[in-house]
This record gives structure tokens, C-alpha cells and sequence, in this order.
């Protein structure tokens, strides 16, 4: 039968994401979720909300949302865009900045769902490959950053855990177009910033920060994020985004969320704890370990039996994410690994318990 899709989509693969298994008894280590609860201020939100007024439509503009996180990252809230998730958030801007004769660029490896919506877009993606101690080469993303209409750029980034400097960041920032500085993870790094890369004027207002609920605030389930950028941005991206993309019950969990920060961070200072432990007693199994300042760590195996080890863990039931990034290496070879995502004390225990065996398993 004859596609009735435009082209763009039957050419495209698809975004594939990490499995989630509906079975119980999984020590779950494959997509950068929270191991801990959310606060229970949180839960409360989530049943008055539920009990509340659910028969009309939520509020459109996530008002009370908005002056939260406005007054936590000291900007108005006009400068705060609420969304189904931050991946609703990253298609809102695809869809807002680029034509089918755009680009958009991104370092790579990292977080490759950006591909999928320039494909969907059916505009260019083009990949600035990273070298192995996760830099970019500056003339390769000079000459990017005169092409192309948006940026985006993850840090810490995923899978590599490694952060950008502001002055880096700003290398990348198009000549006609935005840098979009996706801070998925941007509460575990060392130095969380309130706001001022907003401010800074190396971003020349065209910068956007993306923020998700999925993983510092225990919510990834709830599907919640935002955007953070100069008004006159929000205002036209607010043009594209669904009128009622937020539901009432996730407004109430995230602004409770943000709301109870003590808790958020207590979380934080204990997956902090545990990642360095298992980053300390990895190297023992003949790991290599990155330097993260994420609540994941990027790990090779000095058998390069990646995939395997991932297979040996998945049978033992422990997930963890095997990563394969073709055309990542200055030959043009494909570079994997794991990234295994950190998760409570006794669920780290169980990988260090059973990775003797694992090892020997595919040495
Ligand atoms: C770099 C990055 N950005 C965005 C997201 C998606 O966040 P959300 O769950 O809010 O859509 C992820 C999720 O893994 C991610 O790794």
C-alpha cells in the first residue's frame, strides 16, 4: 500500500526509549529516574488536586506554577515556560525555530531524541562529535554555529555526565538562532545555577534552559517540565504548545515539588553519597569510570563486552542502559558502553554483589 505519511516520517526510525518493565522485582538502573520518593507534600498536592476540580480544564498558563519557579530562579514569570515533560518542551522549540530548510546541531554522544525531532520537523540535524575527554573541537563548532538555527546541548550531558562551562557554552550559541542548554540533570552538578545564565549576556537573550521534574524531583512519572527563556521567547513558543498541555494534578505535584526543596535536595545529597561510592569500587572489576556530576555514571569495560555485561545484569534482573553511538569516533567508529543510573544503597549493593560473576561471565 501506498504511504499516506509525509516522507520525513517514513524515512525516520523512531525514538526508541529505555525499557520499562511492568513486572516487579527489577532493580531498575536504566532511565535516570529517581530511586527515591517524591515528598510527601507532593502526594498530598497530587490527592487534593485529584479531589479538586477536575471536571474543567486546567489552568493554561500554570500560574501558580510560574511564580514558584519564577521566584526560585529569580526571573518573572514571564520568563517560565510549564510542559508535558521537557521533551514537550524541546518539541515546542523544534517546532517554533526551525523550517524544513534549518539545522540543528548537538554534541555527540549525547541525549539522541534530539534527532528524532528535527526528523519529524523534517529539518537537518547535524552531530558535533565529542573527543574522548567529552570536548568539542572549537573550529568544528565554529563553523556550526554560523549554520545553525537551534543548539541543543545537555549538561550535564547524558550519557557522559561531563558539564560545559558558561564560556564553552557560549561557543555554541548560533549566529542566527538559539542555544537550548537542556539541564535534565542540572540539580545533581556541583554548582546548580538560580538564574544567571539567563542573565549572562554571552547568551546575547537567546538562550532557552529546559528543566524536568523526572529526575531530582522523584517524578518522572507525573510528566512535568519547564522552560526558562527571555519573555519575548516564551510568548511566541506559548503560540505552539497545546493550550492545556498541563494537566491539574501535575501543576499541583511540581509546584508542591519545587515547593519542598529540603526534600529534593536530601535525595540529592544521598544519590551524590552512592554515586561516588559505586564510581570508587567499579575500576576493582576492571570498569573505567567517568567523572559525573549527574545521577548516572558512563562506564567501559576493558573486554568491551558491553552489550554483554548488560545482558548478564538484565538476566540477573538488574537493567542498566547499553548505549551504542555509531560514527562517534574519529574513524568513524562506533563507541558504547553502560550507563548505569544510581539508585538506592541496597540496589547498588545488589550490582557490586553480582558483578564478579557478571565479569567472569564474558571474560
Ligand atoms: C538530556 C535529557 N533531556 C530531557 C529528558 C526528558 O525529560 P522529561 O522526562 O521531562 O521529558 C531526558 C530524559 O532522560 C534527558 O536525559
Amino acid at each position: 500500500m501506498t504511504s499516506i505519511f509525509r516522507p520525513a516520517i517514513d524515512r525516520m526510525a523512531g525514538y526508541t526509549p529505555g525499557e520499562q518493565p511492568q513486572d516487579d522485582g527489577w532493580v531498575k538502573l536504566n532511565t535516570n529516574e529517581n530511586p527515591y520518593p517524591p515528598s510527601p507534600k507532593v502526594v498530598e498536592a497530587i490527592r487534593r488536586a485529584a479531589e479538586g476540580r477536575l471536571n474543567v480544564y486546567p489552568d493554561p498558563h500554570a500560574t501558580g506554577f510560574r511564580k514558584v519557579a519564577a521566584k526560585l530562579f529569580n526571573v518573572d514569570p514571564e520568563w517560565i515556560l510549564p510542559a508535558n515533560g521537557s521533551d514537550e518542551n524541546l518539541t515546542v522549540i523544534t517546532r517554533s525555530f526551525c523550517d524544513a530548510d534549518d539545522a540543528i546541531a548537538y554534541p555527540y554522544p549525547s541525549y539522541v531524541l534530539y534527532e528524532s525531532l528535527a526528523q519529524i520537523q523534517g529539518c537537518s540535524i547535524v552531530r558535533l562529535n565529542l573527543n574522548s575527554d567529552w570536548q568539542w573541537n572549537s573550529a568544528d563548532a565554529e563553523r556550526l554555529r554560523q549554520s545553525v538555527r537551534v543548539f541543543y546541548v545537555p549538561s550535564p550531558n547524558s550519557p557522559t555526565g561531563n558539564v560545559w562551562s558558561a564560556e564553552q557554552l557560549s561557543q555554541l550559541l548560533p549566529e542566527r538562532g538559539i542555544l537550548v542548554l537542556d539541564e535534565a540533570y542540572g540539580d545533581f552538578c556541583r554548582v546548580p545555577h538560580r538564574g544567571e545564565l539567563l542573565r549572562n549576556d554571552l547568551f546575547d537573550g537567546r538562550l532557552i534552559v529546559t528543566r524536568t521534574f523526572s529526575k531530582s524531583y522523584s517524578l518522572a512519572g507525573i510528566r512535568f517540565g519547564f522552560a526558562m527563556a527571555h519573555p519575548d521567547l516564551i510568548s511566541g513558543m506559548t503560540k505552539v504548545k497545546d493550550s492545556y498541555n498541563c494537566d491539574t494534578v501535575a501543576i499541583a505535584a511540581a509546584t508542591a515539588a519545587l515547593e519542598d526543596q529540603d526534600w529534593m535536595l536530601q535525595n540529592r545529597a544521598k544519590i551524590l553519597a552512592t554515586r561516588d561510592r559505586l564510581a570508587a569500587a567499579l575500576p576493582a572489576f576492571g570498569f573505567r569510570v567517568d567523572p559525573s556530576e549527574a545521577n548516572f555514571l558512563w562506564t567501559t569495560h576493558a573486554t568491551g563486552q558491553h552489550r554483554e555485561l548488560y545482558e548478564q545484569l538484565k538476566q540477573r534482573k538488574i537493567l542498566i542502559r547499553y548505549m551504542k553511538f555509531p560514527k562517534a569516533l574519529p574513524d568513524g567508529g562506533s563507541l558504547d558502553g553502560l550507563r548505569i543510573t544510581i539508585g538506592t544503597d541496597a540496589e547498588i549493593d545488589r550490582v557490586l554483589e553480582v558483578m564478579t560473576d557478571v565479569v567472569q561471565s564474558v571474560s
